[in-house]
């Protein structure tokens, strides 16, 4: 075949995929986010018709011309206008899904650019929401393209649209991520930190059984198969037990988890690894492992778990590395971690409301769906350091875990990310790098793993299920007199971020509104099913789902306007948050902007913008608020170092990751204000634990409020350092170059607010929900990058709905996983989402950068519990249950005027 011009002699392998043969021959714009042709990244074109290369035999492009991103750019000089385009209009976040997106509309006709919805259906991003990305392909931009030269943008001020410097690396398909460097050698890498030769591949064998002890491993078989290397099993396992969960406070999880354990506690589990040559022999090795497990008795919902004489998963006590018990004592019932609260009296708050409304609410398993799947490789270096290139959110909390859990010192583990496709908190987790330094430290040689698909529906995490009970009362005026919640979550087999998760489920939806009286009873459950953990919210949108329904229920009840409800009750401009625990909390409320934010909504759904809706359909209107506290409560540590460099320009080394978020972009912003020169002129270099001191990590939001403001000081520091040598009569060319350091130990916080309204039409006969039309406003403080927060509005936004309307990871009675690839478990695509207006409130935080607050997670809390409120207004009915799938809308509803017609009839 011709590829990009060249021709190709090596003759593909029986059966192989044109995807992986082009990998192998270097073009690594062709990306894997799938097995199944279910997502586009691997988007190339057959003689200039686009193919999913993943489904394309490589045989069968025997003789054509195949054409990839990097072979789309024209010359040296001049993009394709398709890659121009989606620079011009910033139509990306991480990048991973870009070049299969380029590629599908590079080919389209105008007749197809006329249909988007139907052009782009084969082809998923989970980062932007798509708008940014119809506004390419439709000629629209969102940054000025004279901005956006090679050399990077020139506009250099905070509040500008400011595009990603990695923009140009992404849409012409140069972007590493840690898979693109594993088929080659550094030496025969562009990238500095690729492994010194092509890495082994590691796969994992995993448990069939839901709950059971492993009597024995007979690997001698799968030894046998000439190429495999090692086969490690429990045996092999380091004794430290860890979570997975990564945190600042690695107590804040239970160590319940081995790196291989003889005791498996849901089907998925690693059970043994293979390293081999190639990852068909890996595979074919697996399948040689003969396993006798003795069957546990399991339990795979909560209730279960918790019933007198279940099975305990984790008899013993998990305890701290230094022996303490942990503050999670498995046991009891299977009780992960509970939590009780109660100020005032909650009982006595009903007894004095008009009304009260109390109900039951119900949320789903969803995954993240992160276009990259998690992926390691691990090498020793030329000093016999281990080092680790990882698709991870937290660097250095990974390397401080690996370093814990193999005895090893810190100097002698280095972590790098560099660039990840996508993470929404399944990337603060630690699920491959632990395995793949077991097998570097067994064979001494490199190696790679990679999760399929299937894997991370399986063996990943997913959202936490939360079965959560609200009780309401307020008086005829439409003061809350009482609240009470009663949440429990599934934790799934281990404690990864559950007690994390559900602290902060209680949390902010519970202090957002002011009330004497509020209780909280709340749990976290471990079952035999695959493992929750930190997604995008952090438990925060189960209950908010819950607690927003609610109000709207009891404003309706009480005759008075749901907004007005709202702003009666929700908490005041320097007001003190009460949790109910009754003790103080230590946040600032003095810049809370959620007043400007419901006029914002409340305005733009009151100008009807947006669809018609079809004849004969129910219309309504539903709005919902959500809170978040600015940086978590457990502590989050920031460090940054800004430094001259000898061409002129600075250099920003930051620990926190870039992942889509955008932190790289805003970062080259506040230090190019601080120091007055251009954006262009700062080098942002992220994730690597060699290059800056430690840094928690890109969770809770805290990439610009923590990040963000250790990297502002470094700047202001280097600055004082700059200044003190000019006055000193020196310059940078009379000596060393100076570089400072800056620290933000993550104590001073805040909260920042989030409104989502929509208008849709419910179709009775089909139980269809149509978005007519989405609106969010924000209070996100100081606008640093308007393009950026816009599309982290709309992207999480996107990411919400697709929960509230279709996504579900399905778990059958024997905790079996039964959506195992993307068709089955419905992202969304351009087509099913609306254009959703983002509008900004005006405030000013008093601790961020700038007076920034984040807005990473926030825009997804309201959007569930918003639609659910449109959806009853539209049809009278209260839907209680994610996701508000069309089959249970549509049953639901016909169900009602069955009851109404049998009610009539009786009358
Ligand atoms: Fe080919 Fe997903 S990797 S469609
Ligand atoms: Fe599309 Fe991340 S930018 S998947």
């Amino acid at each position: 075949m011709i590829v990009n011009g060249r021709p190709i002699d090596d003759d593909p392998r029986p059966g192989q995929c044109l995807r992986t043969f082009l990998r192998e021959q270097g073009w690594t714009g062709v990306k894997k986010g799938c097995d199944a042709g279910d997502c586009g990244a691997c988007t190339v074109h057959l003689d200039g018709t686009p193919v999913h290369s993943c489904l394309f035999p490589a045989i069968r492009a025997a003789g054509r011309e195949v054409t990839t991103i990097e072979g789309l750019t024209l010359d040296q000089l001049a993009l394709h206008p398709v890659q121009d385009a989606f620079l011009a209009a910033q139509g990306f976040q991480c990048g991973f899904c870009t070049a299969g997106m380029i590629m599908t509309t590079a080919a389209l006709t105008d007749e197809q650019r006329a249909d988007l919805p139907r052009a782009l259906k084969g082809n998923i991003c989970r980062c932007t929401g798509y708008g940014s990305i119809r506004d390419a392909i439709e000629g629209k931009p969102r940054v000025k393209t004279d901005t956006i030269m090679v050399n990077g943008p020139v506009v250099p001020a905070i509040g500008q649209s400011v595009p990603a410097p990695a923009g140009p690396d992404v849409v012409t398909g140069k972007a590493q991520f840690t898979a693109d460097i594993g088929r080659v050698s550094a030496a025969a890498s562009e990238d500095a930190d690729a492994p010194p030769t092509a890495p082994l591949h590691l796969k994992l064998l995993r448990s069939p059984h839901a709950h059971a002890w492993i009597s024995s491993i007979d690997a001698a078989d799968a030894m046998r198969l000439p190429g495999v290397v090692a086969v490690l099993s429990y045996e092999d396992s380091p004794a430290a037990k860890f979570s997975t969960a990564r945190h600042h406070n690695a107590d804040d999880d239970p160590y319940d988890t081995l790196v291989l354990d003889r005791t498996v506690r849901f089907i998925g589990q690693r059970v043994a690894a293979v390293v081999a040559e190639t990852v068909g022999l890996a595979e074919a090795a697996c399948r040689l492992i003969t396993v006798d497990y003795e069957a546990l008795p399991a339990v795979t919902d909560p209730v279960s778990a918790m019933a007198p004489g279940a099975p305990l998963l984790h008899p013993a006590p998990s305890v701290t590395p230094c022996g303490d018990p942990s503050p999670y004592p498995a046991g009891a019932g299977n009780v992960c971690t509970e939590i009780h609260r109660e100020a005032g009296d909650a009982e006595a708050g009903f007894a004095a409301a008009d009304a009260v409304y109390s109900a039951t609410f119900r949320t789903q398993r969803v995954q993240h769906v992160a276009l990259e799947t998690h992926t390691t490789i691990g090498w020793r270096d030329g000093t016999g350091r281990l080092v680790l290139r990882t698709s991870t959110q937290v660097p250095f909390l990974i390397r401080d875990e690996v370093c814990r859990v193999f005895g090893l010192a810190k100097d002698l583990v280095r972590v790098v990310a560099k660039r990840v496709g996508g993470g929404f908190g399944g990337k603060q987790e630690m699920l491959t790098e632990d395995i793949v330094a077991l097998a570097v430290l067994r064979t001494g040689r490199p190696v790679q793993l990679e999760l399929t698909r299937e894997e991370e529906f399986t063996a990943a995490t997913t959202r936490h299920p939360m079965e959560v009970t609200v009780t309401l009362g307020a008086t005829g005026d439409g003061t809350l007199t009482g609240l009470a919640l009663d949440v429990t979550a599934d934790t799934g087999a281990y404690g990864n971020h559950g007690p994390g998760v559900l602290f902060h489920a209680i949390e902010e939806a519970v202090t957002a509104y002011r009330c004497r009286n509020k209780r909280v009873a709340a749990r976290a459950v471990y079952t035999n099913t695959v493992p929750a953990g930190a997604f995008r919210g952090y438990g925060l949108s189960q209950t908010v789902f819950a607690v927003e329904s609610a109000i709207d229920e009891l404003a309706r009840a009480l005759s008075v306007d749901p907004a007005q409800f709202r702003r009666r009750n929700l908490i005041q401009p320097g007001e003190a948050l009460s949790n109910g625990s009754g003790e103080a909390e230590d946040v600032s409320t003095e810049s809370i902007g959620v007043l400007d934010c419901l006029d914002l909504v409340e305005k733009a759904l009151a100008d009807g913008r947006g669809l018609a809706a079809p004849d004969g359909w129910a219309t309504g209107t539903g709005i919902a608020v959500a809170m978040l506290d600015t940086i978590p409560p457990g502590g989050h540590l920031g460090r940054s170092r800004v430094a001259e460099r000898p061409d002129g320009k600075y250099a920003a080394f930051v620990g926190t990751a870039e992942f889509g978020n955008g932190t790289s972009t805003v970062h080259r912003q506040l230090v190019a204000d601080v120091l007055g020169c251009e954006a262009a002129d700062v080098l942002v270099f992220s994730s690597d634990t060699d290059r800056s001191g430690h840094d928690t990590g890109a969770y809770g939001s805290t990439g610009i409020a923590v990040a963000g403001t250790a990297t502002v000081r470094a700047a202001l520091a280097l600055a004082d350092a700059i200044a003190a040598r000019a006055a000193s009569g020196a310059d940078a060319r009379d000596g060393k170059l100076l570089e400072a350091e800056g620290y933000c130990d993550g104590t001073s916080r805040s909260v920042a607010f989030t409104v989502q309204g929509f208008r849709v039409a419910v179709c009775a006969a089909t139980g269809e929900i149509r978005v007519l039309q989405s609106v969010q406003a924000v209070d996100a403080g100081t606008v640093l990058n308007p393009v950026q927060l816009r599309g982290q509005v709309e992207g999480g936004v996107a990411q919400a709905l697709g929960a509230a309307l279709f996504e579900s990871v399905v778990v059958d009675r024997a905790g079996r996983v039964v959506t195992r690839v993307l068709r089955e478990y419905h992202v969304p695509v351009l087509a099913d989402l609306p254009r959703t207006e983002v509008l900004f409130a005006s405030t000013v935080d008093p601790f961020g950068p700038f007076g920034a607050k984040p807005m990473s997670e926030a825009p997804f809390n309201p959007v569930a519990p918003a639609l659910a409120n449109a959806v009853r207004d539209a049809t009278g009915v209260r839907f209680t249950s994610l996701p508000l799938r069309r089959d249970t809308v549509y049953t639901t509803l016909q169900a009602r005027a069955a009851s109404q017609r049998a009610t009539s009839q009786e009358e």
